[in-house]
């Protein structure tokens, strides 16, 4: 091969793989979702009336209380999942803000060293530390969130 050939082939070879490397970044998380949690909390967040309740238009809720940051990651569907700890929090990251409702203050993402101290302290009680946080929201919040799941 000639030089210049050579030359645009490897251009060329930049230019594709550049993009894709970056697409692939930005995907691992929503790939996760869709291999270790989507088959309870569905493609979309909406979840399974009375099993699984909905994250879209109201995870993030959970940040508005004490406790509420810290339990995102002690359910048992993260803290159990198999994905490691920074796979995890990245995961969260991409999961929060993605479900809304978007929030006055600014979300501060997740580090791993956080998510591995989480996820070794388990929920004694997911649906009681779940209901508990949900009294704690402002009233109009607190109505707009779904119904607990029924054990
Ligand atoms: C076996 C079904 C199942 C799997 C798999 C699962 N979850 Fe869940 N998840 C639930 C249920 C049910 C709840 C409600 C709390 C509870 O009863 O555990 C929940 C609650 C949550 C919550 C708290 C929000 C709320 O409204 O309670 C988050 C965040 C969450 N899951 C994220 C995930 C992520 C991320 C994964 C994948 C790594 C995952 N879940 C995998 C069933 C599951």
């Amino acid at each position: 091969m000639r030089a210049p050939v050579l030359l645009a082939a490897l251009v060329g070879l930049v230019a594709f793989v550049a993009p894709v490397a970056a697409q692939s970044l930005q995907r691992a998380p929503r790939i996760n979702y869709m291999t270790n949690c989507q088959g309870c909390h569905l493609p979309s967040g909406e979840g399974m009336a009375g099993k699984v309740p909905p994250m879209r238009g109201q995870l993030a809720n959970f940040l508005l209380v004490p406790g509420g940051r810290e339990f995102l990651v002690r359910v048992p569907g993260v803290a159990n999942s198999t994905l490691n700890d920074a796979d995890l929090a990245a995961l969260m990251n991409w999961l929060v803000p993605a479900m809304g409702p978007a929030l006055p203050q600014p979300f501060k993402p997740y580090t791993a060293q956080e998510v591995g101290a989480l996820r070794r302290m388990r929920l004694q009680d997911v649906r009681a530390a779940r209901n508990a946080l949900i009294q704690k929201m402002p009233a109009p919040t607190r109505m707009a969130m779904a119904e607990p799941p029924t054990p």
